[in-house]
């Protein structure tokens, strides 16, 4: 332990604000030595190195993963924990009801408690990022001071991380403080452990005022990488409030016809929708020199342009997507972006020095190190239920690696929205897509959205759970503050993006997915091009515009007008019951909740009873 550690502070930070935090942080958790973050390819090789020599990494065969690695987490440390999230606003129903909350006081004191000390006989290092392309209008600036080698290498892929964000933060630039600690310090002469992190004891807090994210005990993912949930949503979600932009829980993707006309669709679903499968479709063979391309596979960031559309820029700079059930056939690009420069985390290791999870390959390996580093078989597999990699196994890859990655995808002005589309997993009442007939019943439609649990996850199977924009976890404040900054964003926007829903994963009275999805859902993506464009027509049912089965390209597919029908059905009593609900869980919002909803959930509750379509 040592108070008095040196900073090594480089000459290029003039940020006294910064300097003297630093010296704060390090004085509360009196780590052995500091460590500045250059973000160069050296440091990032040093470290990987570093981690290789003490088992935190295992290097992965060049020969089938160049410069890649796999590391394996604690088994108590393998995904983002909720319920240890905070939002900690002076009051408590600026956080509301669907966020944890303390008193920033109180929280204050247990953290300090936490923090003494949490980095001894640890490195600290401190990590300058940018959220979005440096310098551009849209982007934010983030310092994480973390004691986690493997969080430095994951925030290099995931942000522009390194010396370059002090020329941008200049003497007195703002930015957002983030503090990291895994939450293990070490006694001298104690043996560290591959993947140190606190198995009881774990906080995710965000101070929404003051701009601060401090997050103990946790090194997976979103717990520890926080320019990702923390800020980019979280946080930046209560900044976009005040400063009037968007910050979302939204793939960005553009679609280009064969005469090059391009249009930018951004989508939010719950986790586990296949958002990342979507932001990398190949389109079928029927839509020949159609192309779809990616931005971004998780967040977006949208302010209005001065040509009055709204522009999203993707905060991010690398993909951090669940590897299991990503194969060549559900996410072909994803698949080749994994060919080097990765870091693989809770995936399984080949007796040849690759990686497999469930899902890859048709033919499953006849032996694995799984996840937690024991041997693995099929047979045991079968006699013990044990997975090769863990369900939530993720993939950290540069987004610049992705076949399909836009060319506009560094934009500082980030590209124009032309819709925005919504969805979850609903195996009824949900039909496959519809258009909102407008902005404020489009705002209705995204806070309505919702998502069946399975049985193995989460209780009772085909219960949904509402998740509105997406945002459940991730919006930094009140829910209903939320609706109500959608609902007044139109107002200076002259291109209006159209609002879209859509369902893929409706069934048959068998089970059966009635819907391809994957590629086929280009097919919808198309429909949605025509429509922003003024190209097809259209329905008009009590739910909103529906594709006629003529306004869709139905080349090479088996869907036939009646499965169409079927996916595209409006059941009235289930809408009723689905209005219920909708109604239910506004309810619980109380005072905040916009009057405005409630109405639009009125007048689709008469358009829905009369059977009638009319507005
Ligand atoms: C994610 C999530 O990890 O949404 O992106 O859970
Ligand atoms: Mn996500």
């Amino acid at each position: 332990m040592s108070p008095s550690v040196n900073l090594n502070i480089p000459e290029y930070v003039k940020h006294e604000k910064i300097k003297a935090w630093v010296a704060e942080i390090a004085a509360l958790t009196q780590p052995d030595r500091v460590v500045w973050a250059d973000g160069s390819q050296e440091e990032y090789d040093r470290l990987c190195a570093e981690m290789v020599a003490s088992g935190t990494f295992i290097k992965l065969n060049p020969e089938k993963r160049k410069n890649c690695f796999l590391a394996r987490s604690d088994p108590s440390d393998v995904a983002r924990v909720e319920d240890r999230t905070y939002i900690c606003s002076e009051k408590e129903e600026d956080a509301g009801p669907t966020n944890n909350w303390m008193a920033p006081q109180e929280m204050r004191k247990t953290l300090n408690g936490l923090f003494e000390g949490s980095m001894r006989g640890r490195t600290m290092y401190v990590v300058p990022f940018s959220m979005g392309p440096l310098g551009s209008p849209i982007a934010q600036i983030g310092i994480e001071i973390t004691d986690s080698a493997y969080v430095v290498v994951n925030m290099r892929i995931m942000t522009r991380m390194g010396r370059a964000v002090f020329d941008v933060l200049g003497r007195d630039g703002r930015f957002v403080p983030c503090v990291h600690t895994v939450g293990a310090p070490l006694a001298p002469g104690q043996q560290d452990v591959s993947w140190p992190c606190n198995p009881d004891v774990k906080y995710i807090v965000h101070y929404p005022e003051t701009r601060e994210i401090w997050s103990y005990g946790s090194g997976y993912g979103g717990n520890a990488l926080l320019g990702k949930k923390c800020f980019a949503l979280r946080i930046a979600s209560t900044m976009a409030r005040e400063e009037g932009w968007l910050a979302e829980h939204m793939l960005i993707l553009g679609v280009e016809s064969p005469e090059g006309e391009k249009t930018y669709i951004a989508g939010a679903f719950p986790s586990a929708c296949g958002k990342t499968n979507l932001a990398m479709l190949i389109p079928p063979k029927a839509f020949d020199g159609w192309k779809v391309t990616m931005v971004g596979d998780d967040i977006a960031w949208i302010k209005l342009g001065e040509d009055g559309r709204l522009h999203a820029i993707n905060p991010e700079a690398g993909c951090f997507g669940v590897a299991p059930n990503t194969s060549e056939l559900t996410n072909y690009n994803g698949i080749a972006m994994l060919k080097e420069n990765t870091i693989f985390t809770n995936v399984a290791l080949t007796d040849d020095g690759d990686v497999w999870w469930e899902g890859m390959t048709k033919e499953t390996p006849a032996h694995l190190i799984d996840w937690t580093g024991k041997d693995w078989t099929p047979e045991i597999a079968r006699e013990t239920g044990r997975k090769a990699a863990h369900p939530n196994a993720r993939f950290t890859v540069p987004a610049s690696q992705c076949p399909s990655i836009d060319p506009r995808w560094e934009d500082p002005k980030g590209v124009p929205i032309s819709a925005f589309l919504f969805g979850g997993r609903r195996a009824s009442t949900i039909p496959l897509i519809y258009q909102s007939f407008n902005w404020n019943y489009g705002v209705y439609m995204a806070a309505t959205i919702g998502s069946e649990t399975t049985a193995a996850a989460f209780g009772a199977q085909g219960v949904v759970r509402r998740d509105p924009f997406a945002m459940l976890p991730f919006c930094g404040y009140h829910i209903g503050d939320y609706f109500d900054h959608w609902l007044r964003m139109s107002k200076n926007v002259r291109h209006t993006p159209k609002f879209f829903c859509v369902n893929w994963f409706r069934l048959d009275e068998k089970g059966k997915f009635m819907w391809p999805g994957f590629g086929e859902n280009m097919r919808v993506l198309h429909w949605i091009v025509n429509r922003v464009n003024d190209r097809v027509g259209a329905k008009e049912t009590a739910l909103g515009w529906m594709p006629r089965y003529e306004d869709i390209v139905w080349t090479d597919s088996d869907i036939d007008k009646a499965t169409f029908e079927a996916l595209t059905e409006v059941n009235v009593d289930a809408w009723r019951a689905e209005m219920e609900s909708h109604k239910e869980s506004f309810d619980k919002l109380g005072e905040k909740m916009p009057k405005h909803l409630a109405l639009k959930r009125e007048l689709l509750e008469l358009r829905v009873n009369s059977g009638q379509p009319a507005r």
